[in-house]
């Protein structure tokens, strides 16, 4: 069975809407989400703060909050990334605190069943009035996979299911008779799920895969698809190459990165950070496992291992947006000029990052035409 989805067409986020260069609050349910590092200013997570920076980015006008889906953390001295909120609940109780917009939950394939997940992002929708998307993961952290007994599948492996997952999640989404679904991975006898949600045909969907394979499955389905880059020029190679394949599926998408904050008074002074991080802040076990589970550094040379650890150390290797308020906008016009439709972004503080990113950057972006304020946004 094969099910193509088109763009949404009726949400009552602001995730398609012409507001100019996207912005996503990106794992702030999770401890360390943005950089790994021992610094004692490190992400920490906790409720009221989560409630607080989302209606916050929310005011200011960011169009989404992204959580990670994680299970365990890095180890090491400070474990990052080892405490954090559950994607699901964490957008189903935002949901309720917000009005405008769009909450992202995230489901590992091979850790939920669809059926669950199809009736779990439905009642968001409802609980928000339109305003759900779902990112699929296929997984990569094979010791956290392990908690599911979930290790065995290999990389295409996971893609083929995931494949068949969104298949089945589609056809609940979709409504009318109870069906069928016999795949390699999955079966599903007389699957039904309703009320279907608010969004039609179903609420977005984004995926942030990087590999070839991975992009082949974001081209088909999802309506928000992820690039890598470190430079603007091959971000935008790279979404020229992602729109074909999704073209090659009569489909079209929006497509983002996500890239980390360093911010200070001067260019010297937030590369400066980026040593303190990465350097005197060091949690190299921490680092060096999540370069090996990630990336499998172990087979790395010595200087691409060392280069990966200062960026995982204090950007999470995300596209690093480090200097003055005026640089910080600067590159995110690059990448916007280039065909970037909107970015995912992380802090090392969250606290202290998202009120300066609003009150220093966010009013360059706008003077510039790179997004528009958001009363002129929200009057459309
Ligand atoms: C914006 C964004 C969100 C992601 N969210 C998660 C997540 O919540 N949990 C997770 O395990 N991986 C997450 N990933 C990882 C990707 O889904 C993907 O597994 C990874 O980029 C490797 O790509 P590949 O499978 O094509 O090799 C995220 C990546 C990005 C850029």
């Amino acid at each position: 069975m094969t099910y193509l989805p088109t763009v949404p067409r009726t949400t009552a986020g602001p995730l398609f809407a012409d507001t100019g260069l996207k912005l996503g609050v990106f794992g702030l349910n999770v401890t360390s989400a943005g950089a790994v590092t021992a610094s004692p200013e490190r992400h920490e997570i906790d409720w009221d703060q989560n409630v607080r920076l989302v209606q916050l980015a929310e005011e200011a006008g960011f169009e989404a909050a992204i959580p990670f889906s994680r299970w365990r953390g890095f180890e090491g001295r400070t474990d990052p990334w080892g405490r954090s909120f559950d994607p699901y609940t964490w957008a189903a109780a935002l949901a309720a605190l917000t009005s405008r917009i769009t909450l992202f939950a995230t489901s590992h394939c091979l850790t939920v069943s669809p059926v669950m997940a199809a009736k779990q992002i439905a009642t968001i929708d409802a609980i928000s009035g339109g305003r759900v998307g779902l990112n699929v993961v296929a997984g990569w952290f094979a010791k956290e996979l392990r908690m599911f007994g979930v290790e065995a599948l290999d990389h295409e492996a996971r893609y083929g299911y995931s494949e068949e997952w969104l298949q089945v999640v589609l056809r609940l989404w979709e409504g009318g008779e109870d069906f069928d679904f016999h795949g390699q991975w999955l079966t599903v006898e007389n699957g039904v799920s309703r009320p279907g949600p608010v969004q039609r045909p179903h609420p977005p969907i984004m995926n942030a895969a990087f590999s070839a394979r991975g992009h082949q499955l974001a081209a088909r389905y999802a309506d928000l698809s992820f690039v890598s880059a470190l430079d603007a020029a091959s971000a935008g190679r790279k979404v020229r190459e992602i729109r074909e394949v999704a073209a090659g599926f009569g489909r079209e998408q929006s497509v983002w990165i996500a890239a980390s904050v360093v911010c200070a008074e001067t260019d010297r002074e937030a590369r400066a950070l980026v040593e303190r991080w990465s350097e005197t802040d060091l949690d190299d076990v921490a680092v060096r496992n999540a370069i090996e589970w990630t990336m499998g550094g172990a087979r790395m040379p010595q200087e691409q291992h060392r280069q990966l650890t200062k960026a995982v150390a204090s950007t999470m290797a995300g596209y690093p947006l480090v200097g003055t308020p005026a640089r910080i906008a600067e590159q995110l016009a690059e990448l916007h000029a280039a065909g970037i439709d909107g970015v995912a972004l992380t802090w090392m503080n969250y606290e202290a990052g998202i009120p300066r990113f609003i009150d220093e950057v966010l009013p360059i972006l706008e003077r510039e035409g790179v997004r528009r304020p958001v009363a002129a946004a929200s009057a459309r």
